[in-house]
């Protein structure tokens, strides 16, 4: 069974951005030692454009699929990337586009649970990236069986939820490791206790 892991930059408070979502603030936080630790462990997650410009040719370590909401894809539509991770299979989940602008893309408009179930289902030996964001988290949230939460020194107070919309039930995880960095930058990595 493939595991889907949102994997997800955060405030002290768990916010993944301000109240629309822009988390620009946390890019101070990026300097060599833990860009270099992004980029070793987690390079498929660097947009296609992104690792030319950084030199990545990694081969994908992790995931070899991406999942994200409208909204979040639309970051990259308005830059005029069609295709922002074209090293994944890449799907958005929307309703209101009903044509997807890259044939890389495939729009999920219906059953977004049991999609992300028979994705998780298939053979293969790396797992699906819940890119984002807060909305689509909050729809998937059952689903989630990993957690990386790459959380930042900085309280926001208010902003957008790791889990939009998610009603209130405690759902238990298990610790797997932390990593710290010299930039306060707390790495934790939690499995899903079922
Ligand atoms: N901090 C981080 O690491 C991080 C990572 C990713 C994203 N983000 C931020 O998150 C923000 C976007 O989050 P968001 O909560 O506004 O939106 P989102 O979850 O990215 O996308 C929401 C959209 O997804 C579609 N959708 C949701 N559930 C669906 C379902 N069951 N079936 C089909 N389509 C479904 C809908 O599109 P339609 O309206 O077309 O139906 C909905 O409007 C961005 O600002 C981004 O910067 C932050």
């Amino acid at each position: 069974m493939r595991k889907l892991t949102y994997y997800i930059a955060c405030s002290l408070d768990g916010f993944i951005g301000d109240p629309k979502g822009d988390a620009t603030s946390m890019y101070k936080f990026i300097d060599a030692e833990y860009l270099a630790f992004m980029n070793a462990e987690y390079p498929e997650t660097v947009p296609t454009q992104a690792r030319a410009q950084l030199g990545i040719d990694a081969p994908n370590k992790r995931f070899d699929t991406v999942i994200q909401g409208l909204n979040s894809y639309r970051l990259a539509l308005d830059e005029g990337v069609t295709s922002p991770y074209a090293h994944l299979r890449q799907y958005v989940a929307t309703r209101s586009l009903t044509q997807s602008p890259s044939p890389d893309v495939e729009l999920i408009a219906e059953d977004l649970v049991g999609r992300v179930r028979a994705l998780k289902a298939e053979d293969g030996d790396k797992d699906i990236w819940l890119c984002g964001g807060s909305q689509i988290a909050g729809e998937l949230v059952d689903e989630i069986d990993e957690l990386i939460i790459k959380s930042y020194p900085q309280l926001y107070g208010t902003g957008m939820p790791m889990f939009g919309g998610a009603g209130f039930e405690p759902r238990d995880f298990v610790l797997d490791g932390v990593r710290t960095f010299g930039n306060g930058v707390a790495v934790r990595t939690y499995t899903r206790k079922r």
